[in-house]
């Protein structure tokens, strides 16, 4: 049972997770692929896009609105400039909380060339007004514009040229239905599985020039909780440890040594994860606990928490989002080493104690 838990706190990934803007430094930028066939996993995503990219070539018309969205890290900025590239259109790139007033949005809106990508990220994040003002776009491509104040004001519809909205979202729950129904391609994304962040990593390996082992990058994908991002930074941090100890390539053992100093185990939890469960456990007896209990109690943000950690908890059936909240599974004590307790021990199990 993993028992790394018990490890000192390292002051060493505290806001690994945290979703990000676009990286800036150049190798990061190296390992975003940039064509659709080097985009890795998401099969039936890719396929689908690689339709509708086609047909939109065909008919020489730019590709309808599309909405990506998955947790942190899956790839959707990637995609997104995959998407504007194989267009082969320019790509405008804001965020809902930038576009602050309706007034941004017209100055962004009228300065698109013909055929361009409007990049908007955490487009759940843009308020209500400026939503208003971006429907016409999407569907006529037109925005109206107000002259004057008070009630003289006029408003003027004017033409914007034919563009696509790319929108990216770490939660569709937070769209409203309108803007949600304005994207005529909608693709939600999945973890990868572990052949696909075998295949990430050992192209990131690759491009950093470092040797890796099969067994170092399956070992690396195993703890890459399903998330591409999360697989680079920890081939990163593994080759640091490989290269201080002046090894050729990486392998299986320093894939271990790294991630155990990293506080990452097996399954790719980390010290959060780990804390979250068994404060569920160890103070609410297992659940059902409210968000917002959770956040407070780990000093961790709600939003982070439903963002970044509860996503995959729930994919690893550790925890389950139940009316009344959050409630662990029988899976969750047994990563943690705990006893699990009748009420959730199924009849084979109990038997097999007894
Ligand atoms: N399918 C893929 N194949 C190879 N590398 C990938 C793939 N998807 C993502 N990556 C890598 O993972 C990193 C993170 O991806 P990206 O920034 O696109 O995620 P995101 O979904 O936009 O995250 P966020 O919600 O935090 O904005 C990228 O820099 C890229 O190197
Ligand atoms: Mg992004």
């Amino acid at each position: 049972m993993q028992k790394d838990f018990n490890l000192p706190p390292k002051k060493v990934r505290e806001n690994d997770l945290e979703p990000t803007p676009l990286p800036t430094d150049g190798f990061e930028l190296s390992l975003r692929p940039k064509r659709l066939a080097e985009f890795i996993g998401q099969e039936g995503l890719k396929a689908n896009l690689s339709i509708f990219l086609q047909a939109a070539q065909q008919r020489k018309e730019p590709i309808d609105h599309v909405l990506l969205y998955g947790p942190p890290g899956l790839g959707k900025t990637t995609l997104a400039h995959i998407i504007a590239n194989e267009m082969d259109a320019k790509v405008h790139i804001t965020s809902g909380p930038a576009i602050e007033r309706p007034g941004d949005l017209v100055g962004v809106l009228t300065n698109l060339e013909p055929g361009a990508v409007l990049f908007i990220d955490e487009i759940h994040r843009l308020s209500r007004t400026v939503e208003e003002y971006l429907y016409p776009a999407m569907e006529d491509f037109k925005i109206d514009i107000l002259i004057g104040k008070g009630p003289a004001a006029t408003s003027v519809r004017m033409d914007t040229p034919r563009f696509t909205v790319i929108g990216a979202t770490t939660r569709q729950g937070l769209l409203t239905g309108p803007l949600r129904d304005r994207f005529g391609i909608i693709a939600h994304f999945q973890y990868y599985d572990k052949a696909a962040l075998f295949e990430i990593i050992t192209r990131s390996a690759g491009i950093l020039g470092y040797p890796i082992s099969s067994d170092g990058a399956e070992e690396i994908a195993r703890r890459s909780r399903g998330t591409p991002r999360i697989a680079n930074r920890l081939l990163r941090r593994v080759r640091d440890f490989a290269q201080v100890e002046g090894r050729e390539s990486i392998d299986k053992q320093i894939a271990d040594k790294a991630c155990l100093a990293l506080e990452v185990d097996q399954s790719g939890l980390d010290r959060i994860d780990r804390t979250i469960l068994r404060l569920m456990i160890e103070r609410y007896r297992g659940g059902p606990v409210g968000l917002d209990t959770i956040a407070a109690s780990t000093g961790e943000d709600a939003t982070t928490i439903e963002d970044v950690y509860e996503p995959y908890l729930i994919q690893m059936g550790m925890l389950h989002r139940t009316q009344r909240g959050r409630v662990v599974t029988e899976l969750a004590y047994k990563h943690l080493g705990l006893k699990v307790p009748k009420s959730l021990q199924n009849l084979t199990e109990a038997e097999e104690e007894s």
